[in-house]
């Protein structure tokens, strides 16, 4: 069983130098955990909203990042006005006041600053040449949500694309959230994250076996194999098992979602309600560890997912129409809206990720970076053979869950059906 890491929480945000403190006057010096809980539970039930959308859309492999797209959801709402404020805060579940919002992701994105895998979190923010911004807004985007405003004097289609290009070949590691600020708003997304597991594979065990499509219809794979302790719940509501399994220092962990039959995603995707995440993580966290003899494949997930269409179905129409975006807060200098300021609307929404898992831990790539390999020798343990072994054999269509465990937000999300 767990502790609860609400302790390692407080000592984590509250013991760091914080220089932004004195100016931003919004947010106290301490945090209170309750915004950075506020925070969290939007992005995990509008990740249930999104996924809910995208699993009609995309019917093979799907990843995405919810707490990349409420970032960014957060920060565009500090732009917007009017209807397109309100329809932002409705749709994307940010149940809560500015002040919230702000001290929320402040906390979490420090957070993710001091933790190893994701220490380099960014958000980079590229202004084309002729762009202005609105002093209070990018002082709010700096100040809250790290980011990091970069002025990009021919900002054409090419240099975007080699843009996201540096980011997906992780020239940055960890999570980087790339905006694109142009007379037209385009995000541009691109992600990977890096970390080896807290108890890596042997690869002398990999073996090649079948991972099933569905009743009838397989391929074959490389399987890895353990045998450790881990956290191993049954969900019979939802017809699936899931499993923990700790990414270095247990600060990050993947949950996989293993339906109980071969053609079980489907039905497993149909139950999952807005709360069934944490049911999930809650039941891991108060489960006992056991002895289990884990076979999971390696393999390697990406998806360039156009979001526009989902956000618009969940009723950020507003944002995509020329007529109608309010985001006159981004670039309005003073004065009324005619003058000095551009109308915006955001033209495009894309999220690229892409993820690779093998023996070592998650990589972007299949080429692993070099400094990342494992140094130490991967001798293992010959103390007592395990005993009263389970089985959990992920060898058919499965889904995962990228995520910490001291505030419970989800990183990535994913399923893997071929
Ligand atoms: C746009 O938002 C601003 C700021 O909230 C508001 O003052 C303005 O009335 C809005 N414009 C429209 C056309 O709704
Ligand atoms: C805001 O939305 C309401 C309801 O959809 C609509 O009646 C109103 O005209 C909208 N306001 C603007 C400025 O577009
Ligand atoms: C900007 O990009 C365009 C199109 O790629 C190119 O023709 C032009 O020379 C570039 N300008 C500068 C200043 O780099
Ligand atoms: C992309 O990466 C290359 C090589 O590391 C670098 O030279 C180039 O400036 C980067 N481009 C951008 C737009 O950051
Ligand atoms: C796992 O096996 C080891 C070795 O036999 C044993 O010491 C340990 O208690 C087992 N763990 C559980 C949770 O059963």
């Amino acid at each position: 069983m767990r502790l609860k890491f609400g302790i390692i929480l407080a000592i984590l945000l509250g013991t760091s130098e914080n220089v932004w403190e004195a100016d931003a006057g919004v947010i106290s010096s301490y945090s209170d955990g309750v915004s950075l809980r506020a925070v969290a539970d939007s992005n995990n039930l509008f990740m249930a909203k999104i996924y809910d959308v995208l699993k009609e859309t995309y019917d093979r492999n799907l990843i995405f990042s919810p707490f990349a797209l409420s970032t960014q959801l957060g920060m565009l709402k500090q732009g917007a006005g009017g209807n397109t404020s309100d329809e932002i805060q409705t749709a994307s579940l940010f149940a809560y006041d500015d002040p919230t919002i702000f001290r929320g992701y402040f906390d979490l994105i420090k957070l993710y600053k001091l933790t190893p895998a994701t220490k380099s979190t960014t958000n980079q923010i590229f202004l084309g040449g002729k762009f202005s911004t609105n002093y209070v807004f990018q002082r709010t985007i700096e100040t809250y949500f790290d980011g990091n405003f970069k002025r990009v004097l021919n900002l054409t289609k090419s240099s975007i694309e080699e843009i996201s290009k540096n980011i997906s070949q992780n020239k940055y590691k960890g999570l980087v959230s790339a905006v694109f600020l142009e007379s037209k708003l385009s995000f541009n997304y691109a992600s990977t994250f890096q970390s080896l597991w807290e108890s890596r594979f042997d690869p002398k065990k990999t073996v090649m076996e079948s991972f099933f499509k569905n009743d009838d219809d397989f391929v074959k794979v490389p399987m890895m194999k353990i045998t450790t302790e881990l956290e191993l719940v049954d969900l019979p509501h939802l017809g699936a098992k899931a499993i923990s399994l700790p990414f270095q220092n247990n600060q990050l962990n993947l949950i996989i979602l293993l339906p109980n039959t071969r053609t079980g995603l489907w039905m497993v995707e149909k139950q999952l309600k807005e709360y069934s995440f944490y049911l999930i993580s809650d039941r891991i966290l108060k489960a006992d560890m056991q002895n289990v003899s884990l076979t999971l494949p390696k393999f390697d997930i990406k998806s360039a997912i156009d979001l526009q269409e989902p956000l618009e179905q969940l009723g950020m129409k507003s944002l995509f129409s020329p007529d109608e975006a309010n985001l006159t807060r981004i670039n309005l200098l003073r004065g009324p809206v005619t003058k000095g300021s551009i109308p915006l609307h955001v033209t495009g929404f894309v999220q690229s990720t892409q993820l690779y898992f093998n023996e070592e831990g998650s990589f972007g790539s299949q080429v692993q970076p070099s400094d990342s390999a494992s140094q130490e020798d991967l001798s293992y343990e010959l103390g007592d053979p395990p005993t009263n072994i389970v089985e959990f054999n992920v060898n058919r269509p499965f889904m995962g869950y990228i995520h910490d465990w001291i505030t419970d937000t989800v990183l990535y999300t994913f399923r893997k059906v071929e």
